[in-house]
């Protein structure tokens, strides 16, 4: 009777391999291949792992994956590595910068998109721009993160949601600390930050367990900027906010997203020339070359909406700045 060549992966002492229903996963023998097997969810068609000892170093493997309780089939939700056929989106801050470009991203999916900001009169008009290629159908409200009426319509009106996404600016004193209006320091601290814990608590009743919270912070959270006292405290608090919140709130996600410099609305109020020329000077100093496009901003949403191993994170989007 023939015998099979012998396997080449036999020949390499510190390597172990198992092979798993969709194929061979090679993994480093030892402590690090037991840790990989305690946190491994990669069940075969029955939900349970499929196993094959190849190396004798394995068998502490074996024993890792045999003591773990049946792991349950892969469902919907776990799969949704990809868009999900249909979801239900409701934007606040929706009306200009990263938060339309967001807007007309989830448009084109189907399913249902809820718009809100503090001027209904132009988010309406954005809307009308959306129409026409939507895939979802789009509903328009007025909200303010610092008005818990308007939020608490807000939400019952649009129902239940998959994903809440709060993309809402909350302008603050900029300069250095012994210029700094602290009263409005401490406005803007109290809009952005708790304006975005109140959205959220007054959402939690509609959003889907299986669902996201995505919340926006900024670069100067973790980046030291002289005369951005004001903004980091807030985005710090933010990011702070976001992992708790994710452990309290599981099985439904929570992460954030940090932009860097990006050319939004929001720098709109300057003077054309000023505002590029400004811009391009800080972008020349990010290792990209440049300053960052609404649309880059909006595809970090997308992935902290879609991947749903994603948890109690924060997205840096900034061009490299923090390592600049
Ligand atoms: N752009 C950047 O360089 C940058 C960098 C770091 C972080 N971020 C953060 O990213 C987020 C979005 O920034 P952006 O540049 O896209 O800002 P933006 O262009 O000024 O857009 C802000 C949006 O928030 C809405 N909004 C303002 N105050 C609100 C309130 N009290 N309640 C509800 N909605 C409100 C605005 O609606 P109305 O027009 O109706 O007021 C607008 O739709 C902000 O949290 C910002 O701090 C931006």
């Amino acid at each position: 009777m023939s015998r099979a060549p012998p396997d080449s992966r036999f020949n390499r002492p510190t390597v172990s391999a198992i092979t798993l229903s969709a194929g061979i996963l090679t993994v480093p023998a030892g402590g690090g291949a037991r840790a990989w097997a305690a946190q491994g969810r990669m069940p075969g068609p029955s939900g349970t792992f499929q196993t094959r000892l190849i190396h004798s170093r394995a068998r502490s493997v074996e024993h890792a994956l045999i003591r773990r309780d049946p792991i349950p089939p892969m469902n919907a939700t776990d799969l949704r590595l990809s868009p999900a056929p249909s979801v239900r989106s409701l934007i606040l801050g929706a009306q200009s910068g990263i938060g339309r470009a967001l807007s007309a991203r989830l448009s084109r999916r189907r399913g249902q998109l809820t718009l809100a900001c503090a001027d209904l009169r132009q988010l309406d008009a954005t809307a009308d721009t959306l129409r026409p290629l939507a895939k979802s159908s789009i509903d328009t409200y007025q909200a303010q993160l610092d008005d818990a009426d308007s939020l608490r319509r807000l939400f019952e009106r649009a129902g239940q949601i998959d994903h809440l996404i709060i993309a809402a600016s909350a302008p603050a004193p900029a300069g250095p600390l012994a210029e700094l209006d602290l009263d409005q320091a401490r406005q803007a601290f109290e809009r952005k930050l708790w304006g975005s814990i109140q959205a959220v608590q007054l959402a939690l009743p509609y959003l889907s367990g299986h669902g996201s919270v995505t919340l926006t912070s900024g670069i100067v959270a973790r980046k030291a900027t002289p005369g951005a006292l004001a903004r980091t405290v807030i985005n710090a608090a933010l990011e702070a906010s976001v992992k708790v919140l994710a452990r309290e709130l599981a099985p439904l996600r929570v992460n954030a997203i940090s932009p860097g410099l990006t050319d939004s609305d929001g720098y709109h109020g300057m003077e054309s020339f000023a505002r590029m020329s400004a811009l391009a000077r800080a972008g020349e100093k990010l290792p990209v070359g440049r300053i960052g496009r609404t649309d880059e901003i909006a595809s970090a949403y997308l992935f902290a909406i879609d991947n749903a191993y994603v948890t109690g994170t924060v997205i840096d989007v900034d061009g490299g700045a923090l390592i600049a």
